[in-house]
């Protein structure tokens, strides 16, 4: 984390945004009016899950990376029958509680919640290695990734899951400028605290005395990575210290705290398939605002 704040261009790995503050602030960003991608993924997978049902096995092991949504995860699992669902976040407290009300709604589900960094190797639980495997990644988290570490983690998601599973994830698309920013800053600030949260949280966490009016939240659409980026903004030259260390910013100097990468509907596909999946199913809603798309890992073949 301070090797990234100190690197030519400061930066901070998103992951740092989610404590619990950042998570309660994410979710009540995907309640504001501007931040269209949670609502239009939930109408969406609503709409599709009988045809996402009849291309994918019954009595599948699903795997979710990250801990699930109350709303998303639960229509999956009803709609393709589920026998066992495994999340993987690396957030224990949350993944245990969100496992728990979960097994209370699904009684016979086989729920096997696994502690880990999903960015990272891990194994699926013994009792799921017979079932056939149906990994879930939606809410555009995929975004997050650079492509090169985005084709990395899908590769992984792969690898875990074994050629014959299916993939059905989540990415959000291109549109006009003034519709991404928008939904990243808005006139409530909510997304600003969520960002600003950050220095709060390295303040407490990392003995920090960053000073929190010293810095603002700004989005920025990168056009040519097709991206939509938070940054934090010094609003003066600054100096302070986190664990001992020293840091310096000049007023106008930024911290790189989020990306957002955004896919136009090949783009998308060239991405499941550099990551070793092959679009077999693509649904968007009707303003082409988000799109779902299921993907199958094929076995290796050596003739095209
Ligand atoms: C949870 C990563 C999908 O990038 O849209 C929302 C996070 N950041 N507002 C996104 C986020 C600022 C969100 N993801």
């Amino acid at each position: 984390m301070l090797a990234g704040l100190s690197a030519p261009i400061p930066a901070i790995p998103a992951r740092w945004l989610y404590d619990r503050r950042g998570s309660e602030l994410f979710d009540e960003i995907t309640r504001l009016s501007s931040y269209y991608p949670t609502r239009t993924e939930v109408a969406l997978l609503q709409t599709i899950m009988p045809e996402v049902a009849a291309s994918v096995p019954k009595g599948a092991a699903v795997v979710e990376f990250g801990a699930g949504s109350a709303t998303k995860t639960p229509m999956l699992l009803e709609a393709v029958e589920a026998a066992a669902y495994v999340p993987v976040d690396i957030s224990g407290d949350y993944l245990e509680q969100s496992a728990r009300e979960l097994q209370r709604r699904f009684p016979s589900l086989e729920v096997i919640p696994v502690i880990a960094d999903f960015a990272r190797p891990f194994a699926l639980p013994q009792e799921v290695k017979n079932l056939p495997k149906l990994g879930f990644f939606p809410g555009s988290t995929i975004g997050n990734f650079v492509p090169w570490s985005a084709t990395d983690l899908l590769r992984s998601f792969r690898a875990l899951l074994e050629p014959g599973a299916r993939l059905l994830i989540g990415m959000d698309r291109v549109k006009p400028v003034e519709r991404m920013l928008a939904a990243y800053d808005e006139p409530q600030g909510i997304t600003a605290d969520f960002n600003r949260n950050l220095l709060t949280r390295i303040n407490r966490e990392l003995d920090g005395d960053i000073p929190l009016d010293a810095f603002r939240h700004e989005a920025r659409w990168d056009e040519i990575l097709s991206r939509v980026e938070m940054h934090l903004v010094a609003t003066r030259d600054i100096e302070f210290s986190i664990s001992g260390q020293k840091f310096r910013f000049a007023a106008g100097a930024t911290i790189h705290t989020e990306n957002s990468h955004k896919y136009g509907p090949r783009g998308s596909r060239v991405l499941l398939l550099a990551g070793g999946w092959t679009p077999v199913a693509e649904w968007t809603d009707g303003a082409e605002d988000f799109a779902e798309i299921l993907a199958v890992a094929e076995p290796e073949r050596f003739a095209p």
